[in-house]
């Protein structure tokens, strides 16, 4: 077996023991003859991996008991849609802070609908930034403030929640997991799988259940967490073997120290990245430090024509998944969870060499 460095900004890599438990139980999952891909959702069987992963995520976030927690397909571009539809009216919008394109096309799914007001943006400097709080223009009849964690294509993060009076709604599809967090700070968070979480295909979507509320009857079904949440996220049928997966994540996390214990060696992996770059003549990030992500690390060579061989060059090397995002180019290391220091350390090995041979 040869696996690789998966740099991967998502689908990203997962850790091996739960590839390898997923193997094991492929054929015959706990006795059933069958794989889990083959249970009914609705059998006892996978009532019992749906119990077992909910009450993982909850012992490893502390999400309170007044808190729902809802696994549901469709990935987070449809709780862009689903936040202004379960929380917000025409009188009472969302108030969105952009600090890089999926806030911005959360904010846009939301302005369609008529359901949301732009508060803060840092566009106008190419992402670079997250916008002071100070400048941000939150309307009076907000229903809720939205803001995006962790900024997957430009490395953005917020260190701390923002402070606020209002139902605080958060996209945390690239950072949940990674780090402590205060769920009681927010109303709503929803994370899409495919980066910390595990398999592509389900959306984990945490929300206070007072925010829940019943929803006009033009409003399909499937839009509705509070519906979803009555027929325990199976109003439909789920992606049962994603939901699975999850599970094992959150059992692997647990075994890490928690949270908290992948915490420490994620802000380890992101600072030997950045002072690697930061301390080299050859390659660049030029978000200021305090904004720095602690999951994507984006970063150019000075000589921009390196950066198709480097990549080639990266991925002969069993480090894949570099190239950065299309709409800013040059190269991005994903760092999520599941890679290891190892991986890190093999990076910057292969970054030094590069710079010599090119130099
Ligand atoms: C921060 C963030 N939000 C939303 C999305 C979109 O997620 P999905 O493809 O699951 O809809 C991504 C995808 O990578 C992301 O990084």
């Amino acid at each position: 077996m040869n696996r690789i460095y998966n740099f991967s900004a998502g689908p990203a890599m997962l850790p091996l023991p739960v590839l390898e438990k997923a193997r094991s139980e492929l054929l015959d999952y706990n006795g059933l003859g069958m794989s889990v891909m083959e249970i009914s959702h609705r059998s006892k069987a996978f009532d019992e991996v749906a119990d077992r992963s909910e009450a993982s995520l909850r012992r490893l976030l502390s999400i309170p008991d007044d808190y729902a927690v809802l696994f549901l397909a469709g990935g987070a571009t449809t709780q862009f849609a689903q936040v202004p539809v379960n929380l917000a009216d025409p009188d009472r919008p969302g108030a969105y802070i952009v600090h890089g394109s999926w806030g911005k096309k959360a904010l846009v799914t939301a302005e369609r609908m008529g359901l949301a007001r732009l508060a803060a943006s840092s566009e106008d400097s190419g992402f670079r930034e997250i916008p002071a709080q100070s400048s941000w223009n939150i309307p009076e009849n907000a229903a809720y403030l939205h803001y995006t964690s962790n900024e997957t294509i430009s490395g953005l993060q917020f260190a701390e929640p923002p402070v606020t009076s209002l139902p605080l709604v958060s996209d945390m599809s690239s950072d949940i997991l990674s780090r402590p967090i205060d769920v009681e700070k927010h109303g709503v968070i929803y994370a899409g799988a495919q980066k910390n979480i595990g398999q592509a295909g389900i959306t984990v979507v945490i929300v206070r259940k007072d925010l829940m509320r019943d929803l006009p009857s033009t409003v399909p079904d499937l839009s509705s967490w509070k519906i979803e949440e009555k027929q325990g996220s199976r109003l439909n049928t789920p992606p049962t073997f994603a939901w699975y997966i999850a599970g094992l994540v959150f059992d692997w996390i647990e075994s890490q120290g928690g949270v908290a214990g992948l915490a420490r060696v994620n802000r380890q992996k992101a600072a030997l990245l950045y002072d690697f770059i930061d301390n080299s003549d050859f390659y660049i990030n030029d978000i200021p430090a305090r904004f720095r992500s602690v999951m994507n690390v984006p970063f150019l060579i000075h000589d921009e024509s390196l950066h198709t061989d480097f990549v080639a060059k990266a991925e002969a090397a069993g480090l894949s998944g570099l190239k950065g995002h299309r709409s800013v180019g040059g190269m991005r290391a994903s760092i999520y969870n599941a890679m290891p220091l190892e991986g890190v350390q093999a990076l910057l090995e292969f970054m030094s060499d590069f710079e010599q041979s090119s130099g």
